[in-house]
């Protein structure tokens, strides 16, 4: 099949051949990340804009990489010393940043929709770098592509995600994904942080830790997301790291061959035990690495690349 989006907008909103098609290019940008030399020229003259409204380590980087490893020029926006700080609105900035010339637009922003809103009022590419709590679409398909990698097929697994699912852009994100590809999605965590309507989504939902991981083949685990929390959802922190968190006593009864996911960052002693986070079967570090090349995907598809075949690995 071809690409033909403008736009990275969500994960719901596109098909398994579409998430396929971005996983295949992601492995032969992986290929060419192997090389000797790890550019390609696929985005000579274009200019990609990470306008991150919030904070980011790996998603800013990454995509700030990818642009690069593609030959594009890159401008990193920073609020802090930008005239938003002001009083100018978005949909100004976005319009200056077209003005400039700008092909594409990376956005990461607090408000749900904010990318959507930009892809209405601009005319370039605009992709979603995680929109409050609503998706995380580059999250889910580096996920993906993690899965697969790891485990050579996504169909067919039991994917558990445990964690504060209901603040969580990652969550979602990771479950349209996975159930379009055909895993099964177990979600778990405090009856607060994981309510039964995400069974609508076609998921099931538990509140028992055991259960949830006892026959999981991927366990991806959640950061608590204070930042959007408006109210205590669980006592303290130490009663949820006794009742949820992957320590060493759940990790000795899950399945031998199963992985720990983590989309980071990682509170080490909360959702995590810390030596599990960086045991062997932990795969957060490879989560990383494979988010350059699944960025570089994106880009590449998105600026009208036809997919894997066109470049020779
Ligand atoms: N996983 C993720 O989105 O990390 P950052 O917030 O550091 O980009």
């Amino acid at each position: 099949m071809n690409w033909s989006r403008k736009h990275l907008l969500d994960i719901q909103s596109l098909s398994a051949e579409e998430i396929q098609l971005v996983l295949d290019t992601a492995k032969a940008f992986k290929a060419v990340g192997e090389r000797a030399i790890k550019k390609v020229p696929a985005l000579r003259g274009k200019t990609v804009v990470n306008l991150f409204v919030e904070p980011s380590t790996r998603t800013r980087i990454s995509f700030e990489l990818a642009a690069h490893r593609l030959t594009a020029d890159v401008v990193n926006f920073s609020v802090e010393s930008s005239s938003l700080k002001k009083g100018e609105t978005l949909r100004d900035t976005a319009r200056n940043l077209e003005a400039l010339n700008a092909d594409m637009i990376v956005i990461r922003h607090s408000a749900a929709g904010a990318p959507h809103f930009l892809s209405r009022v601009v005319n370039v590419s605009v992709i979603n770098a995680g929109d409050g709590s609503h998706e995380h679409p580059t999250q889910a398909l580096l996920d993906a592509f993690t899965i697969r990698e790891k485990k050579g097929r996504i169909e067919g697994l039991n994917v558990t995600i445990l964690g504060d699912i209901l603040f969580s852009r990652v969550a979602r994100s990771n479950i349209w994904a996975l159930l379009k590809l055909g895993a099964r999605v177990t979600l778990c965590g405090p009856s607060t942080l994981v309510p039964r309507t995400f069974e609508q989504m076609g998921c099931t939902v538990t509140h028992n830790v055991d259960r949830a991981i006892e026959d999981a083949d991927i366990i991806n685990l959640l950061r608590i997301q204070h930042e959007r929390q408006r109210k205590t959802m669980f006592p303290n922190i130490g009663e949820y790291t006794n009742l949820y968190s992957l320590n060493k006593t759940r990790f000795a009864r899950i399945k031998p061959d199963a992985l720990i996911m983590h989309p980071g960052p990682i509170n080490r002693g909360v959702e995590i035990d810390s030596e599990i986070a960086d045991c062997g079967r932990s795969v957060i570090l490879d989560q990383v690495t494979n988010g350059l090349a699944v960025r570089m995907a994106v880009l590449f598809l998105l600026n009208g690349g036809k997919g894997p075949g066109e470049l020779g690995v």
